[in-house]
């Protein structure tokens, strides 16, 4: 797929035209069909008018233990035994040695970080790409974020751009497997070898993706997951941390634990290290476990449409669907991206592109934004403790260095689809190319 997509880059770099120019030499024959089509935004009927498959989805088997849960009172996961029957059925599904259930995915990161030793003071590297936990989870830890540029062809961290963030004070990388298309990890774990940096893996969109062959979550010190009510693999809420590292889980169990003994963190006293209560309720496991009967099966259904997208969607002048980097061996699509190319769709903004294709019964929305530029880190940076913690020197400097050119063109010209639209037939999949190559040819209607 990747090639594929490469050849179409090919076409435009080897002409060197104007975009459009370009693709009317292409055989876009479908465009000429229907181009008379009044747009649904100014009146005319919609591409699409029936519904999209609902999210989540209740699975009754669970109903029984769920009552019998219920009923005998163990609902925590010390008093019963679905929290742990998760785990070992998450690891083995991971194909990771240990799993840590815990509340939510910001959690998981949360117990991810401490027991990784990122302290107060530390810097972490860090995507901006990505939902606010990610670098809420490290202010929480009293470190910094510190921002590294995003490669707008792939949606991810660029790996070229970590190392020159390096300062004394990194202690860890955050590399986020957004939408849950893998990251080039290889090149992530080469930059944290050489500088002897942790990291941590944001897969709290990214079940059952792979990279060169092993599951995402997998390819770091340890992987954090969400099991968010959005999420392809749901509990309301939840999450959990994977990692191969006996003595490291056995830490992110007893911290999660209150710092209660647990495996090799012996018991020196009641509580022989510094914790919190992030523990998982027996209901979510619950539902975990039941949900966990169909993951595969829904995740086999949105790659094969998310590839069918990325083919028909490519042809489309504009629409540039997300370069896989080498080694993906699946992406697990809690959204499935594109971007939108305003210059070469007419000029028409991907706010009126968006508002159109709703309007055409297609639920979509726009990415992330400049995250890096949140209100609520200045307002970290001013705080107290941020100001005895880190220099004014470091902090003027790594407010010069907050410029990330390849994130602020993400940021202004993604476009996502939900993963439960994935779910839908090949025929559902069509209506989406339909709806946005009626918007490419009334693009003239819209501009202006
Ligand atoms: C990339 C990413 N990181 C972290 C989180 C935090 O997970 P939770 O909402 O379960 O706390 C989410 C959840 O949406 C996420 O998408």
């Amino acid at each position: 797929m990747a090639n594929r997509r490469f050849t179409r880059r090919q076409v435009i770099a080897t002409t060197s035209v104007g975009a459009l120019g370009t693709f009317a030499n292409l055989p876009l024959t479908s465009f000429s069909s229907n181009n008379t089509r009044k747009l649904a935004i100014h009146g005319g009927e919609k591409v699409r008018t029936a519904h999209w498959p609902e999210w989540p989805v209740w699975d009754q088997s669970a109903e029984k233990e769920t009552l019998e849960m219920l009923r005998s009172g163990r609902w925590w996961r010390g008093r019963g035994e679905s929290v742990a029957d998760f785990e070992q059925k998450y690891a083995e599904l991971m194909g990771a040695k240990r799993c840590l259930a815990t509340a939510s995915g910001t959690t998981a990161l949360l117990v991810a970080l401490q027991v990784l030793g990122v302290d107060a003071g530390d810097e972490v590297l860090v995507s901006p790409f990505t939902f606010i936990a990610t670098y809420n989870s490290i202010f929480m830890n009293k470190a910094l974020p510190v921002f590294v540029d995003t490669d707008p062809e792939t949606f991810l961290i660029d790996p070229s751009k970590i190392e020159e963030k390096i300062t004394d004070r990194t202690s860890a990388i955050l590399p986020v497997h957004i939408y849950g298309l893998p990251v080039d990890m290889d090149k992530v774990n080469a930059v944290a070898k050489k500088h002897d940096l942790k990291v941590i893996e944001d897969a709290c969109q990214a079940w059952l993706g792979e990279y060169k062959g092993k599951k995402l979550g997998t390819l770091g010190d340890l992987g954090c997951f969400s099991f968010q009510n959005s999420k392809n693999l749901p509990a309301g809420e939840g999450g959990a941390v994977i990692g191969n590292n006996d003595e490291l889980m056995d830490q992110c169990y007893s911290f999660h634990n209150c710092g209660r003994p647990f495996g090799s963190v012996q018991r020196t006293s009641d509580y022989p290290m510094r914790g919190s209560n992030r523990r998982m309720q027996q209901m979510q496991a619950i539902t975990l476990l039941s949900q966990m009967k169909r993951i595969q099966k829904d995740a086999d259904i949105r790659l094969e449409n998310a590839l069918y997208l990325d083919k028909k969607l490519n042809e489309i002048p504009g629409i540039h669907t997300c370069k896989l980097v080498e080694g993906n061996n699946r992406s697990a699509y809690h959204m499935y991206p594109f971007r939108f190319v305003s210059k070469e769709f007419g000029n028409v903004t991907r706010e009126q592109f968006l508002k159109a294709l709703r309007a055409e019964g297609i639920p979509c929305s726009s990415g992330y934004g400049k995250q890096n530029k949140d209100g609520l880190i200045e307002e970290a940076l001013n705080s107290r403790g941020y100001k005895r913690l880190f220099s004014e020197k470091r902090l003027k400097q790594w407010r010069e260095e907050n410029y990330l050119p390849g994130n602020d063109q993400l940021a202004k010209e993604a476009v996502t689809f939900y993963q439960s639209i994935l779910l839908g037939s090949k025929s559902d999949m069509d209506d989406i190319v339909n709806a946005i190559t009626k918007i490419y040819e009334n693009r003239d209607s819209l501009a202006g």
